[in-house]
């Protein structure tokens, strides 16, 4: 048996393709560690959406070159994911001593690229790039169910790959090509095959999952094929991310009515409170849209718990247009929010909005400002939930200690309670005793 090392960084989508990654390998006889300097191959799936996920490569490179430098056995070491795809053969000349490099479009030839760029001798390197992207009707999803799957109690199943939206600050449509929906008939059967492994938690993936399907005739529309995960015996829950406020249809809105296993949670990502600034953003939506969405959500599911994400220094966001955000915050009342300071991507369309640059003083100020607020609602919205119980799906032991258990609430919120790890994968009531900003305490299940 090879070893196999695999770093991921980013998001559901680089942890699902890691998961792909490494079951394709497993037909060649890799099996995954955790030590890095055990591994025959070493691969890093990057990100890029920030200058500093970008950063973080560099220093893992110099590591994992380090050990191919030092060890007396061929180690192969292979960039994937949105760096790779960005920077592609710089990378290469960068690195001398880097075996291959390849973009998320590659992963479902990953068998083939790792025994191409394979070397035989210690310490030699061939360098291969593929950094290709596949049309609609070429590109295949990877149908190998990730190895980890069994024994979990959730997991990431892919619907779309890449994006055909041009927010003005994001790279993922440089990085992850076209959108291209996959079939849903693939798609339930790769929930299937989790279900059987004892999978009961399904959170359907892409970079705009409400427009699946929408290309393809005949298709099912994201809507429909929520309905039909649904009916997939064995599936308890249903998550997806990452939804589109504009596109956030009725028709979704109404499986919130319909589908119980659907669950009471929904990221939908707004980055700004200022209509002005969305607009800069092409995110075609304003702050009344957005907030007539989530009043429509929250009619019909009215324990939907909102979740979003805020960019704040935008260039040209004056403090009005930020007090905006804040008030946006106050009036949604979202349970909680990643936060970033606005960082500038290459070739994005917003470069060119940067002769209108806020200081990165005032953008910090502005995000301690809006971290802090956040908080306290959070805050807030745990410490109302005591005195409640609640259904929580565990998932495993607390780090911390092990006679406490940890699992999620519908509204994906963390509960710590006592128990043991025979409970991990069943659903139980459990009475919330305190709410702290982060998560909830509860009393042994009922
Ligand atoms: N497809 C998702 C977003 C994926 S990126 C959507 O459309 O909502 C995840 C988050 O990273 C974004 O919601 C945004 O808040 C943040 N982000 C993306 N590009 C960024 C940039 N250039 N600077 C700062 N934050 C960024
Ligand atoms: Fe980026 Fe916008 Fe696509 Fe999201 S929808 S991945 S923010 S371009
Ligand atoms: Fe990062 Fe690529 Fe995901 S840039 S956020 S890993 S799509």
């Amino acid at each position: 048996m090879k070893k196999v090392f695999i770093q991921t960084f980013g998001c559901q989508m680089n942890v699902y393709d890691t998961g792909k990654i490494s079951a394709l390998l497993g037909h060649d006889g890799y099996e995954p560690t955790r030590v890095m300097a055990d591994a025959d191959l070493i691969i890093v799936n990057t990100c890029s959406i920030r200058e500093k996920p970008e950063l973080k490569l560099h220093s893992f490179l110099g590591d994992a070159l380090k050990i191919k430098r030092n060890q007396d056995r061929p180690v192969t070491v292979a960039v994937a994911g949105c760096v790779a795809q960005q920077e592609g053969d710089k990378l290469l000349k960068r690195y001398r001593e880097l075996d291959l490099v390849f973009g998320p479009d590659a992963v479902p030839r990953v068998r083939d690229l790792v025994s191409a760029a394979r070397s035989e001798a210690p310490g030699a390197t061939r360098q291969v790039l593929d950094t290709k992207f596949l049309d609609l009707e070429t590109y295949a999803f990877a149908s190998d169910l990730d190895p980890a799957s069994k024994g979990q109690v959730g997991s990431f199943v892919t619907i779309q790959k890449g994006c055909d939206n041009k927010c003005t600050f994001c790279i993922v449509p440089t990085t992850r090509g076209k959108e291209v929906s996959r079939p849903s008939e693939e798609i339930l059967v790769e929930v299937r095959g989790l279900v059987a492994n004892g999978v009961c938690e399904i959170t359907l993936i892409g970079q705009n999952v409400n427009s699946y399907g929408l290309k393809v005739p005949g298709e099912l529309t994201f809507a429909q094929l929520l309905y039909a995960v649904a009916e997939v015996q064995g599936v308890e829950r249903i998550r997806y991310t990452t939804s589109h406020p504009r596109d956030m249809g009725s028709d979704v809105i109404q499986a919130y009515r319909d589908i119980p296993s659907l669950t009471s949670h929904l990221h939908l990502p707004v980055q700004s409170g200022s209509t002005g600034v969305l607009r800069r953003m092409k995110r075609f939506y304003t702050r009344e849209r957005y907030l007539e969405v989530v009043a429509a959500l929250r009619d019909a599911r009215p324990d939907i718990v909102l979740s979003t994400d805020f960019i704040v220094g935008f260039p040209g966001e004056t403090d009005a247009d930020f007090e905006e955000t804040m008030t946006l915050l106050d009036a949604v009342g979202f349970a909680s929010s990643f936060s970033f300071k606005y960082s500038p991507r290459p070739g994005t369309p917003a470069l060119k909005l940067l002769k209108d640059e806020v200081s990165p003083e005032l953008a910090q100020a502005r995000l301690m400002r809006l971290q802090e607020r956040q908080r306290e609602i959070s805050r807030e919205l745990n410490a109302a939930m005591a005195g409640k119980t609640v259904d929580v799906l565990v998932e495993g032991t607390s780090r911390y200690d092990e006679s406490v258990v940890c699992g999620r609430t519908s509204g994906f919120q963390m509960v710590n309670f006592p128990g043991s790890l025979d409970l991990v994968g069943q659903t139980v009531s459990v009475p919330i005793i305190a709410g702290f900003t982060n998560s909830l305490r509860g009393e042994a299940p009922l």
